[in-house]
C-alpha cells in the first residue's frame, strides 16, 4: 500500500513566495505521492501575456527547485501545476519532481477559455512516469472533459492519473469517477478555492478535490471552501487488472475498428 495526497489551496494571485510557503505548511509529513492545483505558485487570472510571462519561471527556477527540497525532505514524489517558460512563451504545465530532481513536464493541450489567449498550447501527449510503486499519468483540468487524454494514459499503462486543476464548472469532480471506472485506474484532482476578480468578470473555483479509486468509489473529498490536505492509502497494482469479470475485459473489447473509429 502507498499513501497518496492532494493539497487543496488558495493561492493569493502573483504572490508566489506566499503561495511556496503555505504549500510547506500543509504539505504532508509522509506521503509517497502528492499532488499539488494548476497553476499553484502565481494564480490563476493573468491580464494580459507581459504578466504571465514575468510570473512564469523556467525549469530550474525557483519554483522546482523548492518542490524538490520538499521532495527530498518528505521522500515524496510531488505533482504541481505551474506557468513554464518555453521561449518567448508561457506554457500551462504540470511537473513531476521527486528526490532525484524534475522527472517530467506536460504543457496542457486543451486550454480553457481565455488561456487561449494567454498560453501557448502543448504538442506533446502526456508523459506516464513509473516511479516503481506505480506509474503515474499526467493531466491538466480542462483535459477531463476529452476521455482521450485519459485513455491514452491508460493505456501507455498509468495506474493513478495525478490531476492538477483550477475548476470553475461543477462537473469535473463527477466526471473523474467515470474516467477512473472507464480506465480501471485511479485519479487524483487536486483542485483550489476561491475567487479572483482582477479581470472583467469573477471566477470562483470550485473545490472538492478528491481522490477516486478504480472500481468509482470516491475514497475522499475535500469541502468545497477551505485550504486543505486530503489522504488515502491505496494499492496501485490493483489498477492493472482491466478484466471486470470472466467475460469483460476493458481494454481487450474495445473497438478500434470502423465500427466506432473512422
Ligand atoms: C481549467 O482548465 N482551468 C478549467
Amino acid at each position: 500500500m502507498i499513501t497518496v495526497a492532494a493539497l487543496q489551496t488558495l493561492p493569493e494571485f502573483g504572490k508566489t513566495e506566499h503561495n511556496l510557503k503555505g504549500i510547506a505548511q500543509l504539505f504532508p509529513q509522509k506521503a509517497d505521492l502528492v499532488v499539488l492545483p494548476e497553476l499553484f505558485n502565481t494564480g490563476y487570472q493573468f491580464l494580459e501575456k507581459k504578466e504571465l510571462f514575468d510570473l512564469a519561471e523556467a525549469e530550474d527556477g525557483p519554483t522546482i527547485q523548492f518542490l524538490q527540497k520538499l521532495a527530498i525532505e518528505h521522500q515524496a514524489a510531488i505533482v504541481a501545476g505551474l506557468p513554464l517558460r518555453k521561449g518567448d512563451e508561457v506554457t500551462n504545465s504540470a511537473i513531476l519532481v521527486d528526490a532525484s530532481g524534475l522527472r517530467a513536464r506536460y504543457d496542457k493541450l486543451h486550454l480553457f477559455y481565455r488561456e487561449n489567449e494567454l498560453f501557448l498550447k502543448g504538442n506533446v501527449a502526456p508523459p506516464v512516469i513509473d516511479l516503481g510503486f506505480a506509474k503515474i499519468g499526467l493531466m491538466i483540468c480542462f483535459d477531463w472533459i476529452f476521455p482521450e487524454v485519459s485513455r491514452s494514459l491508460a493505456l501507455r499503462g498509468a495506474d493513478i492519473i495525478a490531476h492538477p486543476a483550477n475548476l470553475v464548472l461543477p462537473f469535473c469532480q463527477d466526471a473523474m469517477i467515470t474516467r477512473s471506472l472507464e480506465n480501471h485506474l485511479f485519479t487524483i484532482t487536486a483542485n483550489r478555492v476561491g475567487s479572483e476578480n482582477r479581470w472583467k468578470e469573477t471566477l470562483s473555483f470550485t473545490g472538492k478535490s478528491q481522490i477516486s479509486s478504480w472500481n468509482g468509489n470516491r475514497l475522499v473529498q475535500a469541502g468545497s471552501s477551505q485550504e486543505m490536505l486530503i489522504t488515502a492509502m491505496i494499492e496501485p497494482m490493483e489498477a492493472r487488472e482491466k478484466k471486470i469479470n470472466t467475460y469483460n475485459d476493458l481494454f481487450a473489447m474495445r473497438h478500434k475498428d470502423p465500427i466506432l473509429c473512422d
